[in-house]
């Protein structure tokens, strides 16, 4: 398969479609998640714009620990009761805020961030992890980027689970 991945989508409902779609060929028969992760965090850093961070946390039975990502150097752990992350662990329910100053208990990994979309990764009713994306524009994140990411989620969480 070619690795040289090329996206022409222009509205968010498309950019995520294509990008479901190329993180599904791109984890099929794969069965290491860290890979996968890593791979599914580049695509997006490609495929969808003005991001500056975008990777995951995986779960690891107690609290959140820093996996594949994009972007500048993260915090590595955040438990379920801190964050914008540790909500969307905690609630198993996505995070969209769009001025991350205004969310009590933001942890600011990157000062540039200023809004950001957290989505829980569920696989058999198991807590997987999260993925996270940042942007340095406020407001950045719609409902249509809140559902496609959604929906790429759903579609390979089985992926990010060995
Ligand atoms: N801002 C996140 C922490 C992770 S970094 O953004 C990469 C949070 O509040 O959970």
């Amino acid at each position: 398969m070619s690795y040289a991945l090329a996206f022409s989508a222009t509205g968010p409902a498309e950019r995520w479609a294509e990008a479901a779609d190329t993180a599904d060929a791109l984890v099929a028969g794969e069965p290491d998640a860290i890979a996968n992760m890593a791979n599914v965090a580049a695509l997006i850093w490609q495929a969808i714009p003005d991001l500056n961070w975008a990777g995951f946390y995986r779960f690891d039975g107690e609290e959140l620990v820093l996996g594949p990502f994009q972007g500048k150097a993260a915090c590595i752990r955040i438990p379920l009761d801190k964050g914008v992350c540790g909500a969307a662990a905690r609630l198993r329910a996505t995070q969209r805020v769009d001025d991350v100053h205004a969310f009590p208990g933001h942890i600011a990994c990157d000062a540039d961030s200023r809004s950001e979309l957290v989505v829980p990764i569920v696989a058999d009713d198991r807590l997987v992890g999260v993925l996270d994306l940042d942007s340095p524009l406020p407001g950045r994140f719609s409902a249509a980027d809140q559902a496609g990411a959604e929906a790429l989620v759903a579609r390979i969480a089985g992926a990010f689970t060995a």
